[in-house]
């Protein structure tokens, strides 16, 4: 999934105007907080704290409630994330067939570490744990195509090519 950049400014000041269309669809749930939140987090990549602000002022849900379901579900995100997503699977069939050493090819090349986003939010590296495809191993999902039967020289050209 590539995200839609508009909705977050150059100076990364958070564009609010489509979470009101969103607040506007759930007006009358005031328990929609996961919807709300998976929707927030459809616009901007992530969980913006604007966000929950504007959202927690127009729901009367508190900023406390809203943080607790989005940390409580893993499927939330509260820091802004890359346009484009590597998630490396070592799990074990991937671990033995060298997915730490993709782990360190991108770690290289990116200058971060797994779990960090590159400071011009192109790309972020994480890594998971057996994505169903051992098969395939060592293998990576890259914005939510899966990867297989990859090398260190493979996933660098592919994260190289990615705009
Ligand atoms: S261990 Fe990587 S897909 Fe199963």
């Amino acid at each position: 999934m590539v995200l839609e950049e508009t909705k977050i400014m150059n100076d990364e000041t958070v564009d609010l105007t489509p979470l009101d269309e969103v607040l506007e669809a759930f007006r009358d749930e005031r328990g929609a907080i996961i919807p709300i939140l998976q929707r927030t987090q459809e616009i901007y990549g992530y969980v913006p704290a604007e966000a929950i602000q504007h959202i927690s002022k127009h729901t009367g849900n508190s900023v406390a409630q809203l943080y607790g379901v989005a940390t409580f579900y893993s499927q939330f995100y509260l820091e802004r994330r890359g346009r484009h997503i590597v998630s490396i699977c070592d799990g074990t069939a991937c671990h033995v067939k060298g997915a730490p050493r993709l782990v360190t090819t991108l770690e290289e090349q990116l200058g971060i570490k797994a779990g960090e986003t590159t400071p011009d939010y192109r790309v972020t590296v994480e890594v998971v744990y057996c994505l169903g495809s051992c098969a395939l191993a060592p293998m990576a999902v890259i914005d939510g195509q899966v990867v297989g039967r990859l090398v260190p020289d493979k996933v660098s050209k592919l994260v190289r090519e990615l705009e």
